[in-house]
């Protein structure tokens, strides 16, 4: 379905009445139940009991001592669980484990006065006890069924260890990669961004409905630009116009919800002077009015609270009254609406509809959950036990993992390195490390399993004693010593693999950077190998785009490995010497510069586009010290051996307004090895009525090709992929010509045109 069919469709059911709310995913009969159920529930419920059930509070009971956010004080146990008892905490974050989970709800169903279940929330990023690829890392592998698969994974640890909803996906398109959360997207693109929320969703809420024993609720968040932070600095202000608002942010949130997403979670940002988590227009207007969203709201960590900070509430009374107003259903942490629900309805200052909205909301979700039937879903230590941390997750893990993986060039085909009679030094912070395999966001992965580059070198080499291991220098700082005792290993190798690159703790929540670069101790450190003139390759560990220099950059390999999760000493082994070819591909472009940022390849062409061929040419888009390119484009990324595209060829050279073209290119694989291809379909709307990018994604497809073999890739293009946003909020388009490139990155070749008609 079109999204603007699909919009009309939702629209015409909000003007039936039918959006009011319905529990995602319920059979009817269920429904109906449920329904009576939750509205017997509200109508015997005391105001107090109504505020309670849109508290969230981080759990007490079931933390990890390492795992508390520094914020959170932790709770006391003692003190929730008497607000159990009393109906003041429905819901509780961030506590995992089955046989805990059973003991804590036992409080709410036997002890308090409605024995309503309380909800279990955990932010499940990218993996639970295994842990896979950094969701930017994922993104790489250009594959949503693969993304699917870990997020199902990921979800059935969660399941069995008593968590019904989860943090995720986290759908904020990063097109500035000195923001530090980038890592937990999908990068830059909206296409890509789409199509991997709607994968994650379809992997976190399964396939057999919310109220399967193993289905977790999906939250995809931070509803909406939280990315999009001036100066790329978390929680900083963003303004942006409605155009790039519905053409950019909003469409992965519209896909996951296209999905079946139950719940958002509401962001810390103000956008155009509304902090998200006190607007009316994002949250109702939108998501309700016009997207007939029928789940919950949740606000971000106390970001109703923050309504203050950001002077658009006096104090917290009046914050949780804006919050409520605006849509948000459930306060994460802050406890506003259980201290102040009670008082506003009773002056007046919020209508009892309201509360009874939110509430309904949030019932009805659990209902869908099945937790009115039952409530100790995800309890059995047995089964906790036989899922979590399987052989099966980590061997998905390992080969996430792999496919995450870019390579970025290879000169000389110094890749693959040789299983045996090949001297390897590993260099760097990151040789034998195992604190920064995760990646950010991980709270409960197996730190006991965790495979660093060094066992994973050595289980794939012949003669283990062929590697020699030196760290060289910290990740931020020199090691005393470090770079003589890596020159040495240097100079005796055949080759050289440094590892470097950003630890965990560079990237995630609160980690934005000025200068995207490897930290000065690993440059000197990477210098000073070079020097040496043994060949290196260099193997990046970050967790957004970097800018590269020097010695990094002149590398004669270069392969970006993010955070590979569990088993990325494996995975990067399995790649390096050459078991599977790399088949990952940038979902963020490498800038030459960090003063490029923001960096996206679709952006607008300006009035005075540069030619990047020429070393200066004054007056054009372009900075003093660097054209405004990449020097890796999104999209890019090599494998072991050459793919050639021939020349695109249209089924007709015009696109009737209602019709269909089909676009082909044949590529050849000329290595005498299969690998995979991503072939990218980008378009140009060379005139319209709001200025366009010079390119955007509009479709990719992977394609396996033996060795020596030519396939031809077809996309079909429609006149809704040229479509764009307009600042009424509505997509539309113009008849003209397009440029089609089918290219295997952004930095495209030769271009075809397509001339749309109109009716
Ligand atoms: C983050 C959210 C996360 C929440 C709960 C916040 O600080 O912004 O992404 O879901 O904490 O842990």
């Amino acid at each position: 379905m079109s999204r603007r069919s699909a919009l009309s469709r939702l629209s015409a059911l909000v003007a039936l009445g039918a959006g009011v709310f319905t529990a995602p995913r319920v059979a009817h009969a269920k429904q109906v139940d449920h329904r009576a159920l939750v509205e017997d529930l509200i109508a015997r419920m005391t105001i107090e009991e109504k505020a309670g059930q849109l508290n969230l509070l981080g759990d007490p009971f079931r933390f990890r001592p390492q795992n508390v956010n520094p914020l959170d004080g932790q709770g006391d146990p003692a003190r929730i669980t008497q607000m159990i008892r009393e109906g003041k905490v429905g819901n509780l974050f961030n506590g995992v484990g089955a046989e805990a989970g059973r003991r804590i709800q036992r409080i709410a169903v036997e002890e308090s006065r409605l024995k309503i279940p309380l909800l279990f929330a955990a932010d499940i990023i990218h993996g639970f006890s295994t842990v896979f690829p950094v969701p930017l890392a994922e993104a790489s592998a250009f594959d949503p069924e693969l993304s699917r698969r870990t997020a199902r994974a990921a979800a059935l640890e969660g399941a069995v260890s008593a968590v019904h909803q989860n943090y995720a996906p986290m759908v904020d398109v990063g097109r500035d990669q000195r923001w530090g959360r980038g890592v937990e997207g999908a990068g830059e693109d909206v296409l890509l961004n789409e199509r991997l929320a709607a994968a994650r969703v379809r992997g976190i809420q399964g396939e057999k409905g919310l109220a399967d024993r193993d289905a977790l609720l999906a939250t995809p968040k931070h509803f909406v630009a939280y990315s999009a932070v001036q100066g790329g600095m978390d929680y900083n202000t963003v303004e942006m116009s409605e155009a790039t608002l519905r053409g950019v942010f909003l469409p992965p949130f519209w896909a996951a919800l296209q999905a079946g997403a139950g719940s958002v979670m509401s962001a810390f940002n103000d956008l155009n002077g509304v902090p998200s988590s006190g607007s009316h227009h994002l949250l109702t207007e939108i998501l309700r009015d016009e997207w007939a969203f029928t789940g919950f709201v949740v606000s971000d960590y106390t970001s109703e609270k923050e309504l203050i900070a950001h002077g658009f509430a006096e104090d917290g009374r009046d914050a949780a009254r804006i919050a409520l107003m605006a849509g948000v259903d459930m306060g994460m942490q802050s406890g506003l609406f259980m201290d102040y629900i009670p008082d506003l309805v009773a002056r007046g200052d919020v209508p009892i509809a309201r509360v009874d909205q939110a509430v309904r909301r949030v019932l009805m979700t659990k209902a869908a959950l099945g937790l009115f039937e039952n409530p100790y879903r995800g309890t059995d230590p047995v089964r906790e036990r036989a899922i979590v941390g399987s052989r099966e997750h980590h061997d998905l893990a390992r080969e996430a993992g792999r496919k995450s993986i870019v390579l970025l060039k290879n000169e000389g085909g110094l890749l693959p390195l040789k299983s045996q009679g090949q001297k390897i030094a590993l260099i760097g912070p990151f040789g034998s490390d195992v604190d920064n395999v995760f990646g950010p966001w991980t709270i409960w992965g197996d730190e006991s399993r965790r495979v660093s580059l060094e066992a994973g070198f050595r289980a794939a080499m012949q003669n283990p004693g062929d590697l020699t291991v030196v760290r060289g220098s910290d990740v931020e700082g020199p090691l005393f010593g470090g770079i003589a005792q890596a020159v040495q290993a240097a100079q005796q190798a055949d080759v050289v693999v440094l590892a470097i690159g950003e630890s965990a703790k560079m990237s995630g929540e609160a980690q934005s950077r000025t200068d995207i670069v490897v930290p000065a101790a690993q440059q000197a450190l990477a210098e000073a190998v070079a020097a040496t003139g043994t060949p290196v390759v260099v193997v990046l560990r970050n967790g957004r785009a970097l800018e590269l220099e020097g010695a990094v950059k002149d590398a004669r390999a270069v392969v970006v490995s993010w955070f590979l999760g569990s088993q990325m000493g494996h995975s990067v082994a399995d790649v390096l010497f050459g078991a599977h070819s790399p088949s990952g591909r940038l979902p963020v472009s490498f800038p030459h510069r960090s003063g490029q940022q923001p960096f996206s390849y679709d952006h607008k062409t300006t009035g005075r586009p540069a030619n990047p061929n020429l070393a200066v040419e004054e007056y054009t888009a372009r900075y003093r010290e660097t054209t405004n390119t990449a020097l890796y484009p999104f999209g890019h990324g090599l494998t072991y051996g050459e793919v050639r595209y021939g020349a695109a060829t249209l089924s007709s050279p015009t696109l009737g307004w209602n019709d269909e073209v089909r676009v082909s290119v044949p590529v050849t694989n000329t290595a005498a090895r299969p690998v995979v291809e991503t072939v990218q379909l980008y378009i140009h709307d060379r005139v319209a009525s709001l200025t366009q990018p010079g390119q955007r994604l509009r479709d990719f497809r992977k394609v396996e090709l033996p060795a020596g073999q030519t396939r031809t890739v077809t996309f079909t293009l429609k006149r809704s992929m040229l479509e764009f946003f307009d600042n009424g909020g509505a997509a539309t388009v113009q008849p003209g010509v397009f440029d089609l490139w089918l290219a295997p990155s952004a930095q495209t070749g030769q271009s075809i045109s397509v001339t749309l008609t109109g009716l």
